[in-house]
């Protein structure tokens, strides 16, 4: 079985330069590279996180697996090659998208995620190893590798959705960054991030999807030991959107300062969307930050947040106490 994991290994290894390969140094990568280029991301971007581009046609990573005497039903088996069923052919799982090379935290890459150029497309639009024995998504996260170091001696993680945004926050200087890869994050997550501080910031997207996903990170991680905050980012912006309308410095400077903490974010999770011109909406929030007070806070927490809910709605604090 080891033996199988190192050739599945291997062979990913050889796929990851082949992409990566083609992304740089051909004609047919140029559309990618302008691409990425236009989003900001340039050569040494590019090397650092082994980015490639894989061909459209139907077998060109599979021949050359084949030439290197890989079994193909083997390739099948960790989700490079797909075999179809009429035929019993194999072909590339990816093609013709940009490529992210997902790596264990030992740094030998396990898996990829394939991104369409166009997202117009009906395809979805990241494309993903499937899960194996190597490749499990609620264990691995993108870039910890490599933000390992930098963890230990920020001693603080900051945790994003995506891999165009833990790309944003490196080029920023901000090096202490993993990728959930759009999932929720895991109790296996959080020991492996445990392991390197439990000063976990939450930075997912500016959107529902994120605010949802921020909300179940404060959940996952209760109890656990761990510190946390959340940034929220404006106008529903991810992080590499937000680098590329406020700038670099915009970025580091949103991380440094506004960390909400849990009930800090619990209170503008229930207030989004409602309108405290309407009794109804200002009594429903009232009751579920008293809810989530009761839930989550110590006492200090309770006073100061009673007095700001107080503030926002308009009923005396001492009503509400
Ligand atoms: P998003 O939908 O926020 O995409 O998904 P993104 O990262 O901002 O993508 P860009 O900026 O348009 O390139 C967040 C993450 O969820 C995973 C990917 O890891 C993505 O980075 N995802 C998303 C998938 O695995 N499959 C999908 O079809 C979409
Ligand atoms: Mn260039
Ligand atoms: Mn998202
Ligand atoms: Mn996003
Ligand atoms: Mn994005």
């Amino acid at each position: 079985k080891n033996s199988a994991h190192e050739k599945w290994k291997a062979a990913h290894t050889f796929a990851a330069s082949y992409y990566h390969h083609l992304l740089l140094n051909t004609v047919e990568g140029e559309q990618a590279l302008a691409y990425l280029h236009e989003r900001g991301i340039d050569e040494e971007t590019i090397k650092k996180f082994q980015i490639g581009w894989s061909l459209p046609g139907w077998d060109n990573l599979t021949s050359l697996l084949k030439q290197r005497d890989y079994n193909l039903s083997d390739m099948e088996a960790c989700g490079l090659v797909v075999r179809q069923e009429q035929n019993e052919r194999y072909f590339d799982r990816f093609r013709g998208r940009i490529m992210f090379p997902i790596m264990d935290e030992k740094g030998q890459v396990i898996a990829f995620s394939g991104r369409i150029l166009n997202s117009d497309a009906d395809e979805a639009k990241y494309l993903n190893s499937p899960e194996s024995e190597l490749f499990q998504k609620n264990d691995v996260l993108y870039n910890l590798h490599n933000a390992r170091m930098s963890i230990r001696l920020k001693k603080q993680v900051i945790l994003a959705e995506g891999f165009l945004d833990v790309i944003a926050f490196t080029r920023s200087g901000i090096d202490h960054v993993v990728g959930t890869m759009g999932t929720a994050l895991t109790q296996n997550h959080i020991t492996r991030l445990k392991r390197l501080s439990t000063n976990f910031v939450f930075c997912f997207d500016g959107d529902k999807a994120g605010f949802e996903a921020t909300k179940k990170a404060f959940a996952a991680t209760e109890a656990k030991q761990v510190q946390r905050t959340a940034i929220v980012l404006p106008d529903q912006k991810d992080p590499d959107d937000f680098v590329r309308t406020n700038g670099k410095d915009a970025l580091t400077k949103i991380v440094e300062e506004n960390g909400l903490s849990e009930m800090a974010f619990t209170m503008l999770y229930f207030r989004k969307g409602l309108n405290f011109q309407n009794d109804t909406d200002v009594l429903r929030y009232t009751e579920n930050v008293l809810e989530a007070l009761a839930k989550f806070s110590s006492p200090i927490e309770q006073s100061y947040y009673t007095k700001q809910l107080a503030d926002e709605v308009g009923i005396d604090q001492s009503v509400i106490e």
